[in-house]
């Protein structure tokens, strides 16, 4: 298709007055929806920090360094992610450049506002302590800072809070974070971002937890969860849906009334990792239950979890793991994943009730413990000086580190490439390196695209293609 020049000019004068970017994503129902094309989005993510809490700071954190992200960003899109989770942020910290570029890359980003730092999390073993202003105020500062970008997907209000050392107390302590957050977020943010909690996976008292977590409490709407993320590690090696308990989860999941998904997934006890469990967690049965899934993790760290190695001479190695998880990917439907349910969508929550609660010992009351006074007046003025981030314009970029796949052999085009206004990014795309790239002069080969769903996404990277040359001249892409 040669797009006649008019088409060209409109095309481009669409590009340039409308913000390059993703479309926010909600929650309706047990699914998280593209509040746009209303279409059911699934996470096919991966976990990001690298460097692991030791390297955090409060000056420094995953998403403040700039050709790192850049890197990832083109990694990832050639993996076929569209989602990353980052676990330790600091709020005061410049988060524009690697926002854009993930947003441009067509990937979203999950937040956790906790830090390993003092007043940084709810202790497990005392959380009336605290639960205090100081806390709040940072939580609230990584909210200042995430709030404008369109692929802010959610927020984690807590990571494994609840295990085998917390008291009864704490289930209750997240939901009154939750209700600061959330209150905070409907009086200074445009659109209700979701924020949920991420689950160890302490089978005994999981559906507890997700329970407590997720009814509704009567005249009050605020403490809920609402989505729910399970750090997963049961399937190991070639498994199966019913050795991995799979199979259980699915079943306890299925009736639940808000998204519930793999928060971290990827056991490491056989190596390399094969990911079978690609399939199961995308397939026909889990994909009702479930809404999809991040892989643990980014880099190698001293625990093993890593698809990719940063080497100490400022290159990359793609593990074998890398290739692995990139193979299964690019065997999904994602005709199938994306289709968006009706049943699906319109589930309501389920009353708080001591019922719900099947376990002794778990707390079985849901009386929320009430926001503090000086937390309230927190949430009406919002902290003092608050860095708030927004979107910067973004071109497609070569990435500049020498990338080696597993057999140390340099893998030639890795590129940066920012897709079409609105489009996520999605397996088997290959939208990082030599297909569709904009800055590439190299044509596509004979466009033998693997990508399963909608047609017309193949149209409008052929037209991204065709705009390359023009938008290369430009320079960089208007927001
Ligand atoms: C913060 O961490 C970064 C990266 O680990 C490091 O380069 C920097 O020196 C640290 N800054 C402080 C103030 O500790
Ligand atoms: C945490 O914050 C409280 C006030 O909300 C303060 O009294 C306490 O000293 C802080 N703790 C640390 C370790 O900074
Ligand atoms: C809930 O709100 C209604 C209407 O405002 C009120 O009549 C009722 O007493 C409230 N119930 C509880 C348990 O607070
Ligand atoms: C889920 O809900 C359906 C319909 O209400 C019910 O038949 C089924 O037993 C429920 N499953 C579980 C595991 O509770
Ligand atoms: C819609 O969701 C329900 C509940 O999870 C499931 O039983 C049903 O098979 C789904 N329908 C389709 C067409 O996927
Ligand atoms: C960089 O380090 C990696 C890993 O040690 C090694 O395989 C590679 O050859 C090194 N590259 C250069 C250019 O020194
Ligand atoms: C916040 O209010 C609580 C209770 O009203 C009080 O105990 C605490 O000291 C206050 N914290 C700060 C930092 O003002
Ligand atoms: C691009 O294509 C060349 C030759 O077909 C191949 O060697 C290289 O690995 C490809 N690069 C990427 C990023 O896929
Ligand atoms: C995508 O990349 C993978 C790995 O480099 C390669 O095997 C595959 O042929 C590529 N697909 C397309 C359509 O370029």
């Amino acid at each position: 298709m040669i797009p006649s020049y008019r088409g060209i000019l409109t095309a481009l004068c669409a590009f340039v007055t409308t913000v390059w970017a993703v479309h926010p994503v909600v929650v309706q129902g047990k699914d998280f929806i593209d509040s746009v094309t209303k279409q059911r989005f699934q996470i096919i993510g991966v976990d990001y920090q690298p460097g692991g809490s030791s390297a955090f700071n409060d000056s420094s954190d995953p998403l403040s360094d700039k050709a790192s992200c850049l890197r990832d960003a083109a990694l990832m899109q050639r993996l076929g992610v569209n989602t990353i989770r980052v676990y330790n942020l600091a709020p005061d910290a410049n988060h524009d450049d690697c926002a854009s570029i993930f947003n441009a890359a067509g990937i979203y980003m999950i937040l956790d506002v906790n830090s390993p730092l003092p007043n940084g999390s709810l202790d497990r073993t005392a959380p009336w302590e605290s639960y205090n202003p100081t806390y709040l105020e940072r939580v609230f500062r990584v909210v200042e800072a995430f709030k404008n970008y369109p692929n802010t997907l959610a927020f984690f209000a807590g990571n494994e809070v609840i295990n085998e050392d917390s008291v009864e107390q704490v289930p209750a302590y997240i939901r009154a974070v939750q209700r600061d957050l959330k209150d905070y977020i409907a009086k200074h943010v445009s659109r209700s971002i979701p924020v949920g909690y991420s689950a160890a996976d302490v089978r005994d008292i999981l559906m507890d937890t997700a329970n407590y977590l997720s009814c509704q409490i009567q005249n009050e709407t605020s403490s809920r969860s609402d989505f729910f993320g399970l750090n997963s590690y049961s399937w190991c090696g070639d498994s199966s849906y019913t050795t991995s308990g799979y199979d259980v989860l699915t079943e306890s999941f299925a009736n639940a009334s808000l998204p519930v998904f793999f928060s971290e997934y990827g056991c490491n006890k056989v190596q390399p990792r094969i990911f079978t469990e690609v399939q199961a967690l995308y397939g026909q049965d889990m994909t009702q239950a479930l809404s999809g899934g991040l892989v643990y993790e980014w880099t190698q760290e001293a625990n093993g979890y890593g698809l990719i190695q940063l080497n100490d001479n400022n290159t990359v190695t793609l593990r074998v793991d890398y290739g692995n998880l990139q193979k299964q990917y690019s065997q999904l439907d994602l005709s199938q994943i994306e289709s968006a349910n009706a049943t699906q969508t319109s589930v309501t929550p389920v009353k708080c009730s001591a019922s719900l609660i099947t376990t002794s010992g778990f707390l079985n009351t849901f009386d929320i413990p009430s926001q503090l006074p000086n937390i309230t007046t927190l949430i009406d003025n919002g902290p003092s000086n608050a860095n708030t981030g927004k979107l910067d314009s973004v071109s497609s970029t070569p990435v500049s580190q020498t990338v080696y796949d597993s057999n140390g052999e340099t893998i030639q085009g890795i590129t940066l490439n920012v897709l079409a206004d609105d489009k996520t990014n999605s397996p088997g795309d290959n939208t990082s390196g030599n297909s569709s790239s904009s800055t590439s002069t190299a044509t596509p080969s004979a466009s033998s695209s693997s990508k399963k769903s909608a047609a017309n996404t193949q149209a409008s990277s052929t037209l991204l293609t065709a705009f390359g040359a023009i938008l290369a001249l430009a320079g960089s892409i208007v927001w």
